[in-house]
């Protein structure tokens, strides 16, 4: 089985490099709109076409990866669906929540492998958590708090600024951070609350700061704050170790994840995970911090933002005939909670979850 990559930017490459490299498939071709593009990736040894159709003709190529700017997916994805492929779309499936369901209803109505890119649910930063959930060490996950401060680094002129093109700040950059508690509390959210404050970025026409309140089903609540800005803008040497330049410079990614049984924390900045353990005493609660764990700087990828692992997983489980480990459909329940989250940020109003 071959591969292809339809969209060949910064992400896409890796994708192209992680297909080349991984001994499971008869090789990889890539695609996109833009020439400078197709030139790069044949300077760095790939396949490359703006020849979109040739693709999707090539009975060889069994699965496609969608890793073009928010816009595109769409019309790609359906594009590979209709010549019948199996599919892996970055998030967010799209820059709307229609045509997000439409893209979902294609895939089930084929009967197709489709699966969107919420790769934190393969990096050891959060199955670790999500491990220890299921373990019962923090017994029913009642609360957790999300903190994501960074630098305004999508620069002026980025197809994310723009609404038509990025589809909102907060299915680009934040939906991982919804994805996240839903995928832990594993309720369904009945209330979805976003307040925002004026841009301090002058040139987005999305938003650059949220905080945002989930309810679930079973009585828990979610809280995320962001703010893009803040974080020293990033001018270093890249072969300098970014984590560590950035961890006391203003940005943060942490969560708080409290159980009735104990609690849990995650720092990106700081490669930290602890836990505690809650118990009783003759006089109070207490409680007893039992894990504290740190990793090596080359597993970065591997804990935080692992894409090869998730797209790996993927490669297997189309040449094996599996369906997804985590299918488009419960992501798209994500995409609802973007989209609500959006619209509560518009009307200022708390916005009340129909079940699905
Ligand atoms: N999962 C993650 O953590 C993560 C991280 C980064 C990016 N992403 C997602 O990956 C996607 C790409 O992001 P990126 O950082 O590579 O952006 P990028 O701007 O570096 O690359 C986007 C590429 O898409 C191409 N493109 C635009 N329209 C196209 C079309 N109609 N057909 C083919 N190609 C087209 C552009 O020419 C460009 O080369 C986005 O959906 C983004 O949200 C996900």
């Amino acid at each position: 089985m071959k591969a292809a990559v339809l969209g060949i930017g910064g992400m896409g490459m890796g994708v192209m490099a992680t297909c080349r490299d991984c001994g499971r498939l008869a090789g990889v071709v890539g695609y996109d709109i833009a020439g400078t593009q197709i030139a790069l990736a044949c300077e760095r040894g790939f396949v490359a076409t703006t020849d979109l159709d040739g693709i999707l003709n090539d009975p060889a190529v069994g699965v496609v990866f969608v890793t073009a700017s928010n816009n595109a997916h769409k019309p790609l994805v359906m594009a590979a669906l209709r010549a019948g492929k199996a599919v892996m779309c970055e998030k967010p499936i799209a820059t709307t929540l229609e045509d997000a369901r439409e893209m979902v209803d294609e895939a089930e109505r084929r009967g197709l492998f489709f699966q969107i890119g919420f790769e934190l649910r393969y990096s050891k930063l959060y199955t670790t958590i999500k491990n220890w959930i299921d373990q019962g060490l923090l017994g029913p996950v009642m609360n957790t708090q999300c903190t994501y401060i960074c630098s305004e680094f999508h620069n002026k002129g980025s197809w994310r600024n723009r609404l038509s093109t990025g589809g909102g700040m907060f299915g680009e950059k934040l939906s991982h951070y919804v994805d996240l508690p839903r995928w832990w509390i594993g309720s369904p959210v009945t209330e979805v609350h976003s307040v925002c404050a004026p841009n301090v970025v002058p040139y987005y026409e999305v938003r650059d700061n949220y905080h945002t309140v989930y309810r679930f089903a079973n009585g828990a609540v979610s809280e995320l704050t962001f703010h893009m800005a803040v974080g020293e803008t990033f001018a270093g040497d890249p072969l300098r170790d970014q984590l560590d330049q950035q961890k006391d410079d203003g940005h943060a990614l942490r969560y708080l994840i409290v159980g009735t049984r104990g609690a849990a924390a995650t720092d990106v900045f700081f490669r930290r995970i602890k836990r505690w353990e809650f118990g009783d005493s003759p006089t109070g609660m207490t409680s007893k911090w039992v894990e504290d764990i740190t990793w090596n700087p080359k597993d970065d990828q591997e804990y935080y933002h692992n894409t090869h692992g998730q797209n790996l997983d993927i490669i297997c489980r189309v040449l094996a005939g599996q369906p997804p480990r985590h299918p488009a459909r419960d992501a798209y329940e994500t995409m609802r909670l973007v989209e609500a989250a959006e619209r509560s940020a518009d009307s200022g109003n708390i916005q009340q979850m129909a079940a699905m």
